[in-house]
């Protein structure tokens, strides 16, 4: 019993020890981190508190009260230059447009049903009704696609709500890019033409699968 109790403390005596030593051992580790960093900061200390303006602070140097400086005209961007109004904004002369503004071929419009499934159909649903997963799950229910209002609207508007956000959908322009948002207008025509259209428009070889497919479900849809 005895020789078991000496054991422990002297265990714990030689704990104590290493302890003490590994404090000893931060210190100098800590104090020799301050000096660095002592070291580092008075290097850089003037540069760091001169005065500056940070980009559209404002400024009374300045007459119009602002620090950054407008372009000078007939200035010319380098890079991502949007002066194509039809392309950036939807509109022509200002008026919401119903041309595209690159010809939409069949990779087009295979390009934005894929983008449209990735992005769109969550809310909106595969077809565009306005049935999407998230829907199902409670989040507010998007118009459907089939709406007079919409099959009528010009696809300039279409290019916008994407752009801006509308209500309670927020904006794509971080994920989508201008183009794509057109090939996503592009398969949303798509969308109302083959969700009003009359069954002679249907190849006769398709219309069989359509009237075989049970209600609700498009043929050849994954289900
Ligand atoms: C997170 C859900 C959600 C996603 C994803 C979503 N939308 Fe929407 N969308 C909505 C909701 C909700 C509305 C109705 C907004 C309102 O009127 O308040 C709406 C409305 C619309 C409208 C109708 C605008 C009008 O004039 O009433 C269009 C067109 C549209 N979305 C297109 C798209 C396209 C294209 C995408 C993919 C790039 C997309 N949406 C992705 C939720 C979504």
């Amino acid at each position: 019993m005895g020789y078991l109790k000496l054991r422990i403390e002297k265990k714990s005596g030689g704990e104590q020890r290493t302890r003490a030593r590994a404090g000893w051992r931060r210190l100098q580790t800590a104090a020799c981190l301050a000096g660095v960093a002592l070291l580092l900061s008075g290097c850089r200390l003037d540069m760091h508190i001169q005065p500056k303006y940070l980009p559209d602070w404002p400024s009374k140097f300045f007459a119009d009260g602002r620090s950054n400086r407008p372009a000078v005209p007939g200035t010319v961007a380098r890079e991502d230059l949007r002066i194509d109004e039809l392309m950036y904004s939807g509109t022509e002369n200002g008026v919401l447009s119903n041309r595209f503004p690159f010809p939409i071929t069949r990779a087009d419009l295979e390009r934005g049903r894929e983008r449209y499934n990735i992005y769109c159909s969550p809310c909106h649903d595969y077809t565009g009704t306005g049935h999407g997963m998230i829907v199902q799950r409670g989040f507010p229910e998007p118009p459907s696609y089939m709406l007079p209002r919409l099959r009528e609207a010009p696809v300039g508007h279409f290019y916008q709500v994407m752009t801006n956000g509308i209500g309670a959908m927020y904006s794509y322009s971080a994920r989508v890019t201008p183009a794509d948002r057109w090939r996503i207008a592009a398969y949303i025509r798509v969308l109302q033409l083959s969700g009003s259209a009359p069954l002679q428009d249907v190849p006769q070889e398709e219309r069989q699968k359509l009237m075989q497919a049970p209600a609700g479900q498009t043929p050849g849809q994954a289900q």
